[in-house]
């Protein structure tokens, strides 16, 4: 059976399969339940300075072929409340990754570090939520901002620092760039795409919010685009994530130069047993192709595309 296990930025994952921030991570409980299930390494829901109920229903459209439209608006406990779920995960002996969102340097900055102190592997920064007012894409589009962001949250911690950056830019890629400069020690591609679904009866848009992220199925060869020309531009990891249920698009994205994976939209449709689906499948297409380990693997379609 092939070895799946990965050095991420200085930090060992048995496999390389991540929950993604927003689902499934909301408490301890759950967090757990992903890692119990197999998971490589569970992200945190994105936390905030303070608790947000976040938008009215409608809050998400289920596309049973392709894929979710969802806009949550980042409803979270708020820091303060949030680490004792993070602290039961620990204590389940799951490698923890916390997520966190803000609206400036300082922001990030304050919950980086306050995420810390639970004893978290890494913290991500939520960089592209695509429609929260304030927050996500709205500061994390321009490659001075991602910059600055960074750079001010890896002043302000010790752990490494994972950028996750929007596909809703002229050049994601420029974005990934901009993180490595900050100090990031990994960046993740991508969030959602923003998108939008009408219901023609009421006239009006079918999430309460409007506007809102697409993932799945759908946004696979999205993702697949992005990771391909950030693993050309930066020399730090890529975590891919975007639309993968099989071991088969894992096994694309890694040769596209993701050297460890989220897996979102799977999860909301399969539960978290998919994480177990997911490494047996993947070693079997590692094995298929005599592959021993996984690492020998990242990157490997560039080689023959120059
Ligand atoms: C939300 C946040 C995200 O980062 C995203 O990609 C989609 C939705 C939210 O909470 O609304």
């Amino acid at each position: 059976m092939a070895d799946l296990g990965v050095r991420l930025a200085g930090v060992a994952l048995r496999n390389p399969f991540l929950l993604a921030s927003g689902i499934w991570g909301e408490s301890g409980a759950s967090l757990s339940g992903a890692w119990n299930a197999g998971a490589g390494g569970v992200i945190t829901k994105s936390i905030g300075s303070t608790p947000r109920p976040g938008y009215p229903n409608p809050t998400i459209e289920v596309y049973e072929t392709w894929g979710l439209l969802n806009a949550m608006g980042l409803p979270n406990p708020g820091i303060d409340e949030y680490p004792r779920e993070i602290e039961a995960a620990r204590r389940a002996g799951a490698t923890v990754i916390g997520s966190v969102f803000g609206g400036d340097e300082e922001e990030f900055a304050r919950l980086a570090h306050q995420i810390e102190a639970t004893g978290v592997a890494a913290v991500e920064l939520n960089l592209s939520c695509p429609h929260a007012e304030g927050f996500g894409t709205e500061v994390g589009s321009e490659p001075e901002d991602v910059e600055r962001i960074v750079r001010a949250v890896v002043r302000s911690v010790r752990v490494p620092v994972i950028a996750k950056i929007t596909p809703n830019a002229a050049d994601p890629a420029g974005l990934a760039e901009a993180a490595e400069r900050g100090g990031a020690a990994a960046v993740s591609a991508i969030n959602t795409l923003r998108a939008l679904a009408i219901d023609v009866t009421l006239r009006r848009p079918v999430l309460a919010h409007g506007l809102g992220g697409l993932s799945g199925a759908a946004i696979k060869p999205v993702g697949l685009a992005c990771v391909w020309q950030i693993y050309r531009r930066v020399k730090i990891p890529v975590i891919g994530v975007g639309g993968i249920r099989t071991g088969l698009d894992a096994l694309e994205y890694i040769m596209a130069g993701a050297r460890a994976l989220q897996v979102g939209t799977a999860i909301t449709f399969g539960g978290v047993a998919v994480f177990g689906r997911l490494n047996q499948e993947l070693s079997d297409r590692l094995d298929q192709l005599g592959i021993a380990r996984l690492e020998d693997a990242v990157g490997a379609a560039h080689a023959a595309h120059l």
